[in-house]
């Protein structure tokens, strides 16, 4: 498609993000700075002056190199974590802890192991007042949503991977939180399981009024979901660059090979693998004296 590249984009594409951005800002972040004290009394900055502001029913990803800050900023907007500096708004109020308008998935499997799916989904109901019989109706439509219905009574230990973390998206929801804030929820899956989670996820984001922001180390997984990516960069952990996905919507794993994906995947492997990457560096010495190992005119290839 021409003229659809990372910056330059193709019509529906334009049109998609003129509709985006004409939607109200459902979750803004002004100059957000986090330092921590490290246990030798030293201060490690995690993040520095983030300014960022996602749109409502937005899909916004967040990538950047290992311990950037990540899963830090996820959890200042969870209100699990308190900021330095900076202020982060939920439908332009300032929020300071952990409210009802944003829900969370963690990476690990965090459902309560002893109580029942439904149950699971339902706890967040009853824990804001709701009677038990009308939480677990609810928390039953939830279910038919994420087409676990029939699996209600089983315990978490009885699920797989992927089924877990379905459920503990369909608790997140159960709430009818505005924001849906995930934390790297599919890295355990294996590659199978992650691709129809994310399957399941869009069909989610598009059926109910949800603004999502989702963390990962998967740039491929990035630009499969979001609408835009926001890219980190580390020590401290600052904002490199905010990208709108050029690819066109419904997207299929097939486009991995189109012009669109492959220029975004470029531009954020150029951001977070620079090329002058020490580390990258000193990997590829050590990789040589590996290969060292074999006898010379061994060679397999
Ligand atoms: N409670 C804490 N006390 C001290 N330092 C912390 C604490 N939590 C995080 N950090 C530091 O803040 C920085 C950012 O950490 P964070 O876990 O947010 O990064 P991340 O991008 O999520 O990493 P990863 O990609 O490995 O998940 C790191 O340098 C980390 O060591
Ligand atoms: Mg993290």
């Amino acid at each position: 498609m021409e003229g659809c590249d990372y910056r330059t984009q193709c019509e529906p594409v334009r049109a998609r993000f003129a509709k985006l951005k004409g939607r109200e800002v459902a979750l803004s972040v002004e100059n957000l700075g986090k330092v921590f004290r490290a246990p030798d009394g030293r201060a490690v900055v995690a993040l520095k002056g983030i300014d960022v502001a996602t749109h409502r029913r937005e899909f916004l990803c967040v990538v950047g190199p290992s311990g950037c800050g990540k899963s830090t900023f996820v959890r200042i907007l969870a209100g699990l974590e308190t900021a330095t500096s900076g202020v982060v708004r939920v439908g332009g109020v300032p929020v300071s802890g952990p409210g009802s308008d944003r829900g969370m998935v963690f990476q690990g499997y965090t459902l309560f192991p002893w109580l029942t799916v439904l149950r699971n989904v339902a706890f967040g109901l009853e824990e804001n007042g709701t009677p038990r019989r009308e939480a677990e109706r609810e928390a039953g439509q939830w279910l038919a949503l994420i087409g676990l219905e029939s699996f209600a009574e089983s315990y978490p230990h009885q699920l797989s991977g992927g089924m877990k973390q379905r459920v503990a998206i369909a608790r997140a929801l159960a709430t009818r939180p505005r924001i849906l804030l995930m934390d790297e929820p599919f890295s355990a899956l294996d590659t199978q399981s992650r691709a129809r989670m994310q399957a399941y996820l869009i069909e989610i984001w598009k059926k109910i009024d949800i603004t999502i922001v989702f963390i990962t180390h998967d740039l491929d997984e990035a630009i499969h979901l979001a609408d835009r990516i926001l890219v980190l960069k580390a020590h401290p952990g600052a904002v490199a660059e905010l990208i709108e996905v050029p690819v066109p919507r419904p997207r299929s794993h097939a486009q991995a090979l189109g012009p669109e994906f492959r220029a975004t995947r470029a531009r954020l492997d150029a951001l977070i693998h620079p090329p002058e990457d020490e580390a990258e560096a000193e990997e590829a010495g050590a990789s040589t004296l590996v290969t060292r190992m074999t006898p010379a005119g061994d060679e397999v290839e």
